[in-house]
């Protein structure tokens, strides 16, 4: 008899979030040693102890970001950070913030350590709780890093939870994210987060703005992403994002554009991904700069920037 993949049952899917599920036997986590001083929910005791210094990377970081972003970013996030505040001085306390983000949307923000596993970061978003990073990067670091530090985390994605139908989906991404695991689909999972949450745009009018969080927390795609001509745009399609290959360590040559987050919600959420992940296979992806039949074009890109070299190659982001 063939292989399959474990299928899923109804009972599976009635997962109870309120304490962390066990894992089943067949499911892959990439294996991260949990530090002593952590739980199993990986929350750090308690948030950093920053230096004078870090508040004033915080506050350099805000100022520049903060120049760049009207005209750039989504209206919904730019009325996020208006809510929270987030420019006072300093990195933000995260019982302060979690406060009011709690009185918005029920969402709370909670420290961890740099890298958590999937399963852990999941049961975290399924009960409204977005794990941040507690590390800020240095002067050295300033201009850009790879991995997500604590403005990263903080300025980049919590605006966007203040949004209400944002922050439910969210929540609702962090329980499919158990069903993807379950499935072994973590990467077309991971793909959708990628194009949304880190770099997704929204149409607003006729502008194009940024809600993606690994945008919004850099200097450069800020301004790459809605106004250069090197990168493809292109309308989402649920089915089609899961099955693109994405690379971390440069610009996008492509950017999908919702026309809300409603129809994000309605696109995601209250699609059943079940059919889409039995029909789904493991290896397949569309190269990250490809424009395919299906595709609802906004415009296609040069590709320029990425044809010249890219990140390192001194190629112009334009
Ligand atoms: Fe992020």
């Amino acid at each position: 008899m063939n292989k399959v993949d474990p299928v899923v049952t109804t009972a599976d899917l009635d997962t109870d979030f309120s304490v962390l599920p066990e894992l089943a036997e067949h499911v892959f986590t990439a294996p991260l040693q949990r530090p002593d001083h952590v739980n199993e929910d990986w929350l750090e005791p308690s948030q950093y102890d920053y230096s004078s210094e870090d508040h004033r990377i915080w506050d350099d970081l805000f100022a520049r970001q903060s120049q760049l972003l009207p005209g750039r970013a989504a209206s919904a996030f730019m009325a996020g950070l208006e809510k929270l505040d987030l420019g006072k001085g300093g990195v933000p306390e995260f019982g302060r913030m979690s406060e009011e983000l709690d009185k918005l949307t029920g969402w709370t923000v909670v420290p961890v350590p740099m890298l958590i596993p999937d399963h852990v970061f999941f049961w975290h978003l399924a009960n409204r709780r977005f794990p941040a990073g507690n590390f800020i990067r240095t002067r050295e670091t300033f201009e850009y890093i790879q991995e997500p530090d604590v403005f990263h985390d903080v300025f980049g994605h919590v605006p966007m939870l203040t949004d209400p139908t944002f922050a439910d989906y969210m929540q609702e991404y962090g329980k499919a994210g158990w069903k993807a695991m379950r499935y072994n689909r973590l990467k077309a999972l991971g793909a959708l987060y990628w194009y949304t949450v880190e770099f997704g745009l929204i149409q607003e009018g006729d502008d194009l703005r940024a809600y993606g969080a690994g945008i919004l927390s850099g200097p450069t795609e800020v301004v790459y992403a809605v106004e250069a001509n090197s990168p493809n745009r292109i309308m989402l399609n649920v089915d089609r994002v899961m099955r693109t290959d994405y690379v971390i360590s440069d610009l996008q040559p492509t950017y999908f554009v919702i026309e809300s987050f409603e129809d994000l919600f309605r696109q995601t959420v209250e699609r059943d991904f079940d059919h889409l992940y039995k029909n789904l296979s493991a290896s397949f992806t569309y190269a990250n700069s490809a424009v395919i039949d299906v595709d609802y074009v906004v415009n296609r890109g040069t590709q320029e920037y990425h044809l010249r070299g890219g990140r390192g190659s001194g190629a112009k982001p334009v």
